[in-house]
């Protein structure tokens, strides 16, 4: 047996516009999905699944590629989950001139499913290491990136930028701008992350400001102000010591870019009334900036504070599910056993 996991990421700058060629910087953080592979002796594909949600309900199946189990959980999430695990099993697969392996898979997670924290990526990253290893062959991480992208891109109907499954490969800051993808320098940022418990539905969020940006010159600013915004932040972390803790002056800043970046993402349509009142929330409690992270339209917001405060006031905010501190992950995917 291979056991790989692999981290989910929030967006500091730059989701949405990154679809339309603007750069991105995603960062890694100590959330990670777990995946377990045995190879069988038959072509069958078997997965089992647990805590594919933060609150920790346990979701337990069984099924091979082309047939779905039945089981007591939402039968979208149970597709969304098969979806992506089919495709990083075509991946590894096809990366060992394997056509006809078969494995058993467990999936553990502690990354809300669809909620912005990259998931699926996660999942899909930690899944084609594991399989490839037990195949006898070892990807690099930027190998394992690209043909996590490539199977996100087909389960997602050619909807994916490079960021979520390039940061969850590769492991801390990165920044992607298209098909360019590279690690960046950051300190060690203190991420507070407020779950509204749900989750947004990409594909139509992504259309929705593709619909907007094609009929008005403002939201096609609106989308190219984003990309500045992410300029002018990822040259506040490249003038940064990244081995110091980050100074007031830099958390100051980044939080106001963030606070920027939301308002610019509310306005695109992507936010919604959860995702508005933990922002709000998170600032009031003293954040020095906060904003959606993902696709929007519910699931969670990213805030910037190292006191306990932000937690604590998201905690007691109405629709906020889970508010929990998140560590940037330095490690991408990894080996575990
Ligand atoms: O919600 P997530 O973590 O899958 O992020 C989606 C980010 C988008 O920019 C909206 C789409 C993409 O593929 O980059």
């Amino acid at each position: 047996m291979t056991v790989s996991s692999a981290p989910g990421k929030v967006y500091l700058f730059g989701e949405h516009a990154v679809v339309y060629g603007e750069p991105a910087v995603p960062c890694a953080v100590e959330r990670r999905a777990t995946v377990s592979v045995s190879l069988r002796d038959d072509d069958h594909v078997r997965v089992r699944a647990e805590d594919l949600s933060l609150n920790g309900f346990t979701v337990e199946y069984s099924g091979s590629t082309g047939g779905r189990p039945d089981v007591d959980v939402p039968a979208p999430l149970v597709e969304a989950a098969m979806g992506y695990i089919d495709a990083a099993v075509e991946q590894a697969r096809d990366a060992a001139d394997a056509p006809d392996a078969g494995f058993d898979i467990s999936v553990e997670s502690d990354i809300p499913l669809g909620a912005g924290l990259g998931s699926s990526a996660a999942v899909v990253v930690a899944g084609i290491d594991a399989a490839t290893r037990e195949l006898g062959v070892e990807l690099t991480p930027r190998e394992i990136a690209d043909r996590a992208y490539r199977a996100e891109y087909e389960v997602q109907d050619g909807q994916a930028s490079r960021a979520d499954t390039f940061c969850s490969a590769m492991g801390g800051a990165v920044r992607v701008e298209g098909d360019d993808c590279k690690t960046i320098d950051a300190p060690a940022l203190p991420f507070v992350i407020g779950f509204d418990g749900g989750a947004g539905d990409t594909g139509a969020l992504v259309s929705g400001v593709r619909d907007l940006r094609d009929r008005y010159d403002f939201a096609a600013d609106t989308v190219s102000t984003i990309g500045d915004i992410v300029r002018r932040g990822e040259t506040l972390l490249a003038d940064a010591d990244p081995d110091a803790d980050p100074s007031e002056e830099l958390l100051s800043e980044l939080g106001e870019f963030m606070n920027f970046n939301h308002g610019l993402l509310e306005a695109l349509g992507v936010s919604s009334r959860s995702l508005d009142s933990m922002v709000w929330a998170a600032r009031e409690a003293g954040a020095y900036g906060a904003k959606l992270t993902g696709a929007g339209g519910g699931g969670c917001i990213v805030a910037l504070d190292p006191t306990p405060e932000t937690q604590t006031g998201l905690r007691f905010t109405p629709g906020c599910e889970d508010a929990f501190r998140a560590e940037l992950a330095t490690e991408g995917v990894r080996l575990e056993e």
